[in-house]
């Protein structure tokens, strides 16, 4: 994996200059979608460095800035597979994850249909698309026995987006899961399954 262009990378995506609903950098205008701020990413990359996954799913793709520092943090034969309702959104990150040539797949649906239809377990999941919904997602990867025992549950904005929140922090305590909230801009929950 190329390393230093990945790095590069990271920091084109995180140069955006946000200008009401959108936000532009040299190849372009997109739309504002909130993206892992700078102190999350370090962290999501140590967190992956540490636990060495060969799987990782990740809900809320956008422009690919997290699945960028997730993946910098793992070995070649780690797959990460990125899920993102807008298409033409996944098409453009799908676009630049085979530029770099990493293993990374972005998978373009609905959240819940598109976990519905995965069978092959992951070590890791991180939660970033919509807050009020990771609750019905952990559940039903739960479920389907989609997250190895020991496997990382990672979510962002748990703090700045708490009431959204709620339903999943209620799902982590009827599987009692215990979490540790960090208290980076967002929040950002991290438990072992
Ligand atoms: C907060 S952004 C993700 C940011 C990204 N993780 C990053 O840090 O670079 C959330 C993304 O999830 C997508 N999304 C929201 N709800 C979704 C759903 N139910 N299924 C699939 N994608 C969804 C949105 O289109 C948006 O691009």
């Amino acid at each position: 994996m190329k390393k230093e262009e990945i790095e590069r990378e990271i920091e084109r995506l995180e140069q955006f200059q946000k200008h009401g609903e959108t936000y532009t950098n040299e190849k372009g205008s997109y739309g504002w979608r909130n993206p892992i701020r700078k102190d999350t990413g370090r962290i999501l990359q140590s967190l992956m460095l540490a636990a060495n996954p060969e799987r990782i799913l990740e809900i809320g793709t956008a422009h690919g800035l997290s699945a960028l520092y997730l993946i910098s943090g793992v070995n070649d034969n780690c797959v990460l597979d990125t899920i993102e309702f807008e298409e033409s959104v996944a098409n453009q990150t799908e676009s630049l994850m085979e530029e770099l040539e990493i293993n990374v797949n972005v998978l373009c649906g609905e959240a819940m249909e598109v976990i519905n239809r995965l069978s092959n377990p992951y070590n890791a999941v991180f939660f970033d698309a919509q807050k009020s919904h990771y609750g019905q997602q952990l559940e039903l990867i739960l479920s389907k026995g989609l997250l190895l025992k020991g496997g990382l549950i990672i979510a962002d904005n748990v703090l700045d987006r708490y009431e959204e929140c709620k339903d999943f922090y209620q799902k982590l305590d009827e599987y009692k899961i215990e979490y540790t909230v960090i208290a980076t801009e967002c929040g950002l929950l991290v438990a072992k399954f």
